[in-house]
C-alpha cells in the first residue's frame, strides 16, 4: 500500500473517525475509517507511533534487537479517546490518530496540532519569475512533496535540540532542517539545509520538561522547528512509514538514554583512540609519514594515531597499497607500531571500473554494486574516476565488505576511516531510481541514501571485530540514527575559519545528545590556511572532544602542532599533554556512557536543566559532568564572559579561585589559557602524561581533588580493564569509588573497590588537594605524609588504604 497520505492537522488525507480499537500485549492498535495504526508501549516512557503507510511492519534501519520493558499499561475508551495509561504517561488518541501526551498528575506534555498547516508566505515570487533568484542569490529550495507531515503545537518558551551536527546554534527553535546527506564542499554556513548525517531525532525542552522525538524514516525528511509558523513545528518525510518515537524525560539526559536504548550507544573505545591523532590529505609517501611520526616523539608531543589519506592506494583502489609510495607497507606498520603509534587507513566506497582490479571483479561476479533499473551496475565518478557503489543495504555485501577489513588489519593498520559515503558523486548527485537489495526487499535510492554510510559503517564494524577480536576503530562521515553503535564521526570538511571553530561547539553539543558521544570536528579547519592563534585555540577545544583529531585538506598550509613558531607549538604541547594527564577522566565518561548514552562534551542544560539561563549557551560546554570548558573562539580575544551554572560552586583550574554558580564571570584568558573550571566536590582521575597510550605501565592513579568550600559529600567512581578487549563485558573490569566528605574543617576521603576482576590494578594512589592547606593526615588511622610542591600539597597511598582524614 503506497498511497499518497497527506496527514496534515484538519486538511488533506485524514484517518478519519475511530472504529475500534484493541490491546495486545504491549500495543494498542486503532483502525480508523481510512486507515491503521498502533500505539506501542516500548518502556513507561517510551511510546511509538506507527502506521503502515508503507510496509506492514516498521522498516528501521536504526533499531536493533529492540527489548520492551513495558510495564504495566491499562486501555480505556472515553468520551472518543482511547486512552492509554503507562506507568509514566497518559496517552489520548482520537479521531484522525491525534495524539495527547500526558504525565500522570495531568500536565500536558506534548499535542498534535489541530490549526491549519499554513506556512507563511514567501513573498516576491511573481508570475515574471523570481528576480532575486535570477540575479543569482540562493533562495531556499521549495520544498517537495511531502507524504507525511505531522504537526505539534509550539508553546511560548520551548528550545530544541538535536538533529545531529547540523550548523547554526544549539537551540533550534526558527530554524528548518532536511534530513538528505549532503557533501557540499563550500565554507558551512548557518543557512545550510543539509549535511554529511541525517539523524531524525531531537530533545524538545519546555518549562524546565524534556522529552524527545525520533521520526524512524531514512527518506528525505524535514524538521520545522516553528520556522514556518510559530504556533506548530513539525516533522514530515518523502514517503516511507509514519513510524515516530515520543521519549519521555523530565530530565533531557532520560531522553538521551531513552534515544539510545532505541539506537544503540557507542560501545567503549580502545584507550588509544581517545589519544592525539594526527591526519593529513596526505602523509604520502612513507618518508614523510615517518618524518611527521619522528617529529611528535622529538618534539615531546603525545601522539598516538597518524592517518593515511587516499593516496596511500594504488590509483585509489580501495583495499590496495601505492606500491612505489609505500613499497613495504607491512614493515612500516610494524615500525610505526613500535614507535606506539596506530595507523589508520581511509576506505571509500567507491570502487573503481577497472577489469582486472580483484575488489571491483568480484563485486561485479556476484551482483554487489547497486544497479540502474535494468539491473546494469550504476557508475558515477569519484576519487578513482568512473566507479560503482557496493549495495551495502544487503546483507551478503555487507559480509563480503567486512572480509575485506582483513587485507588492512591483518598487516596491522589498526582502525579504517570511511569516507564519501553519503555516498558522494563527482558527476551530479545518484538519481532516485538506482536500485538496492535492502535485505531482500528491494528498493531504491531514496530509501537508502541516508543510511548508506550507516550501512558501510556497520560492515567495517564487524569485519575489524571479527579479525581484531579488539573494540574496533572506525570513523565514517555519513550516518544516521544508530550509526553510534559502529563508528565515531567527524563533522566533515570545516575550515580554518573561526566562525568555523565557534560552531564547532554547538555541532558537537548536538551530535552528543542525538546519541554521538564519540565525535569531533577536523582540529585546526579542513580547508583554508589556519593561523597560529587559530591552531592554538582550536587545539584547547580538541583537547575537550572525544575525538581530538587534527587534519587538514591537500595543498594547504601545514599545521601539525609545531608548524608554526615556537609559541604555538608549546600552547599545542600544553594542552595535548593535558588530555593525555585526563584519560582517564574521558575513558570513565565514555564506559559510564555506554550504559547512560551520555555523551563527553555536553550542553550545559544537560546538567543543569532547573536554570534556564544555560538553555541557548552556544560557547561553553561540560566534559563530564565535573568539568566546564568556556574556550575562546574569537580571534583576538584575551577576555571572555563565562557563565557558570546555578546549584553549586565553581573552581578555576588554572588559578583555584572559587566562584558562586549563577553568575557570569569574566575571565582572562591569554593565548595559553582556556577558561576551565571544576565543579565543587570534583574528583579528577589522572594519568602521567606519556607519549601514547602504553607507553608507561600506570601502576599509580593520582586523584585531582576540588574539595567542597562548605559542608559537603560527592562520589567518583572510576573504571579500569585492559584499555582494548572485549574481556570488559565477560566481568574483567575493576570499579573504584572515591567518596569526598567535607564537614567544618575536617576532609574524609573513602575508597572502596567495589569490583576487582581484572588483574592489573593500581599500586597506589596520589591524591592532589586543591584549595586548601592540610595540617594533618591520616590514612586508616596512622599519620601519613603531606608533601608540599608550591603550595600543592598531595599526598599517596597504598592500594589497600580505605579511609583518608584530612584537617586542615
Ligand atoms: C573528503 C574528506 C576529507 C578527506 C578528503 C580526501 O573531503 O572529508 O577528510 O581528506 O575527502 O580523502
Amino acid at each position: 500500500m503506497n498511497q499518497k497520505f497527506q496527514l496534515k492537522g484538519l486538511q488533506g488525507f485524514m484517518f478519519g473517525k475511530i472504529k475500534f480499537y484493541e490491546k495486545k500485549s504491549n500495543d494498542v492498535s486503532i483502525e480508523f475509517e481510512n486507515g491503521r495504526a498502533s500505539v506501542d508501549i516500548i518502556t513507561p516512557s517510551i511510546i511509538n507511533f506507527f502506521s503502515p503507510l508503507y510496509t506492514e511492519r516498521r522498516a528501521s534501519k536504526a533499531v536493533e534487537n529492540l527489548k520492551r520493558m513495558p510495564g504495566k499499561i491499562t486501555v480505556d475508551f472515553i468520551d472518543g479517546q482511547v486512552l492509554v495509561y503507562t506507568e509514566k504517561l497518559k496517552v489520548s488518541i482520537t479521531d484522525n490518530f491525534m495524539v495527547d501526551i500526558f504525565d500522570l498528575n495531568g500536565k500536558r506534555i506534548c499535542s498534535d496540532y489541530r490549526g491549519e498547516d499554513k506556512p507563511f508566505v514567501r513573498r516576491g515570487n511573481d508570475d515574471d519569475g523570481n528576480i532575486a533568484a535570477e540575479e543569482g542569490h540562493q533562495l531556499e529550495e521549495e520544498r517537495k512533496s511531502q507524504k507525511i507531515k505531522i504537526l505539534k503545537q509550539l508553546n511560548p518558551g520551548s528550545y530544541f535540540y538535536g538533529l545531529g551536527d547540523r550548523t547554526g546554534h544549539l537551540n533550534k527553535l526558527g530554524y528548518h532542517y532536511k534530513m538528505w546527506n549532503t557533501d557540499n564542499p563550500n565554507p558551512h554556513v548557518e543557512s545550510f539545509e543539509t549535511m554529511y548525517k541525517s539523524i531524525p531525532f531531537f530533545v524538545a525542552l519546555e518549562k524546565k520538561t524534556a522529552y524527545g522525538i525520533f521520526f524512524d524514516n531514512s527518506y528525505e525528511t524535514v524538521f520545522d522547528f516553528g520556522k514556518e509558523n510559530s504556533n506548530y513545528y513539525s516533522f514530515s518525510a518523502v514517503d516511507g512509514n509514519l513510524d515516530y518515537y515520543f521519549i519521555y524525560g523530565p530530565s533531557a539526559k532520560e531522553v538521551i538514554f531513552g534515544y539510545t536504548l532505541l539506537t544503540g550507544t557507542t560501545p567503549l573505545p580502545q584507550l588509544w583512540t581517545l589519544g592525539y591523532q594526527q591526519s593529513r590529505w596526505s602523509y604520502a609517501p612513507e618518508k614523510r609519514l615517518q618524518e611527521i611520526a619522528n617529529n611528535f616523539r622529538k618534539k615531546d608531543i603525545p601522539c598516538d594515531v597518524l592517518y593515511l589519506d587516499i593516496d596511500y592506494m594504488d590509483g585509489y583502489r580501495v583495499f590496495t597499497w601505492d606500491q612505489q609510495k609505500f613499497p613495504n607497507h607491512e614493515k612500516m606498520l610494524d615500525r610505526l607500531k613500535g614507535q606506539g603509534y596506530k595507523i589508520v587507513t581511509i576506505i571509500d566506497p567507491g570502487v573503481k571500473k577497472d577489469k582486472g582490479y580483484s575488489i571491483y571483479d568480484q563485486g561485479l561476479k556476484n551482483n554487489y554494486f547497486a544497479t540502474d533499473r535494468d539491473g546494469i551496475p550504476y557508475v558515477n565518478r569519484v576519487w578513482p574516476g568512473k566507479a560503482l557503489y557496493p549495495d551495502f543495504s544487503n546483507q551478503a555485501v555487507r559480509h563480503w565488505w567486512a572480509e575485506n577489513q582483513k587485507i588492512l588489519v591483518n598487516h596491522g593498520v589498526a582502525g579504517v576511516w570511511n569516507d564519501m559515503n553519503e555516498p558522494a558523486s563527482f558527476d551530479g548527485p545518484l538519481p532516485d531510481d538506482v536500485q538496492f537489495n535492502n535485505d531482500g526487499r528491494l528498493t531504491d535510492h531514496r530509501e537508502i541514501h541516508n543510511v548508506y554510510g550507516h550501512y558501510m559503517s556497520k560492515a567495517t564494524y564487524e569485519g575489524i571485530k571479527t579479525a581484531t577480536n579488539k573494540r574496533p576503530f572506525v570513523i565514517t562521515r555519513a550516518s544516521y540514527a544508530g550509526t553510534q553503535k559502529y563508528a565515531t564521526v567527524w563533522t566533515g570538511d570545516n575550515q580554518s575559519l573561526w566562525e568555523h571553530l565557534r560552531m564547532s561547539l554547538p555541532m558537537l553539543m548536538n551530535l552528543g545528545i542525538s546519541g554521538f558521544a564519540f565525535c569531533g570536528t577536523d582540529v585546526g579547519g579542513f580547508g583554508f590556511d589556519c593561523t597560529p592563534e587559530l591552531l592554538s585555540r582550536w587545539v584547547q577545544v580538541g583537547a575537550f572532544t572525544a575525538l581530538f583529531r587534527n587534519h587538514s585538506s591537500a595543498s594547504m598550509r601545514d599545521q601539525e602542532p609545531w608548524a608554526f613558531d615556537e609559541k604555538t607549538e608549546s600552547i599545542n604541547r600544553k594542552y595535548i599533554k593535558l588530555r593525555y594527564r585526563l584519560l582517564p577522566y574521558f575513558y570513565d565518561i565514555m564506559h559510564d556512557e555506554e550504559t547512560t548514552g551520555l555523551p563527553m562534551i555536553r550542553p550545559l542544560l544537560l546538567d543543569y536543566q532547573n536554570d534556564e539561563n544555560v538553555y541557548g549557551i552556544n560557547d561553553e560546554f561540560m566534559s563530564g559532568s565535573n568539568i566546564l570548558v568556556a574556550p575562546v573562539v574569537e580571534q583576538g580575544k584575551t577576555a571572555r564572559m563565562v557563565y557558570l551554572p546555578k546549584g553549586n560552586r565553581w573552581i578555576d583550574y588554572w588559578t583555584k579561585a572559587v566562584f558562586d554558580g549563577g553568575q557570569y564571570i569574566v575571565k582572562n584568558a591569554p593565548l595559553d589559557v582556556c577558561p576551565i573550571y571544576v565543579k565543587e566536590g570534583g574528583i579528577i582521575p589522572m594519568y602521567p602524561a606519556q607519549n601514547y597510550v602504553g607507553e608507561k605501565k600506570i601502576s599509580q592513579l593520582t586523584l585531582d581533588i576540588y574539595p567542597f568550600t562548605g559542608k559537603g559529600e560527592s562520589c567518583y567512581e572510576h573504571y579500569q580493564d585492559d584499555g582494548e578487549s572485549f574481556d570488559y563485558r565477560s566481568g574483567s573490569y575493576n570499579l573504584y569509588d572515591f567518596i569526598l566528605k567535607r564537614s567544618g574543617n575536617l576532609i574524609e576521603i573513602n575508597i572502596s573497590k567495589t569490583r576487582e576482576a581484572y588483574g592489573e590494578k593500581y599500586q597506589s594512589f596520589k591524591f592532589i588537594i586543591n584549595g586548601i592547606k592540610p595540617l594533618e593526615f591520616l590514612v586508616d588511622g596512622q599519620t601519613g605524609k603531606i608533601e608540599n610542591d608550591d603550595d600543592q600539597f598531595s599526598f599517596t597511598v597504598s592500594n589497600t588504604a580505605k579511609k583518608i582524614d584530612l584537617k586542615f
